[in-house]
């Protein structure tokens, strides 16, 4: 396994272990997601449901987030953990917060299993609406 391999697997980890405190009784769909910073701090997030079903979080808003909140800029890669044969992508409200935040970064999608994918950001999400704009 190589160091980025290596690196991966923690990140990984740390969204899986994230994902343990998914508040999700609505659709018992349970998601983990973990970020790795330039700096090297990984901060994780969950998803978050609520009765109105529409103030749902996902996880990797939370884990922006709760990372923005706490003063770090610059981003690596994120990695999403849930417990699907196809890979969980994140959603399109979180493809454009994570651009916002992370821009061309390494999305690492895996299930329980093992299984793992790897996605740049400029993939996911082409041609996005963004400062550049403005
Ligand atoms: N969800 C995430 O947290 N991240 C994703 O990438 C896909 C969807 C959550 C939102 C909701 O709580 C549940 O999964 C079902 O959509």
């Amino acid at each position: 396994m190589s160091e980025q391999d290596n690196s991966y697997a923690a990140l990984i980890a740390a969204a899986r272990a994230a994902r343990e405190h998914a508040h999700a009784p609505y659709s018992n769909f349970r998601v983990g997601a973990a970020l790795r910073a330039k700096s090297g701090r990984v901060f994780t997030g969950c998803n978050v449901e609520n009765a109105t079903y529409g103030l749902t979080l996902c996880a990797e808003r939370v884990a922006v987030f709760k990372a923005i909140s706490e003063g770090e800029r610059g981003f690596v890669a994120v990695a999403v953990v849930a417990d699907t044969d196809s890979l969980t992508p994140p959603c399109g409200a979180c493809r454009q917060i994570l651009w916002e935040f992370c821009g061309d970064a390494e999305v690492v999608l895996a299930n329980l299993n093992g299984k793992i994918e790897r996605y740049r950001m400029s993939a996911l999400f082409p041609k996005p609406f963004d400062h550049s704009f403005l």
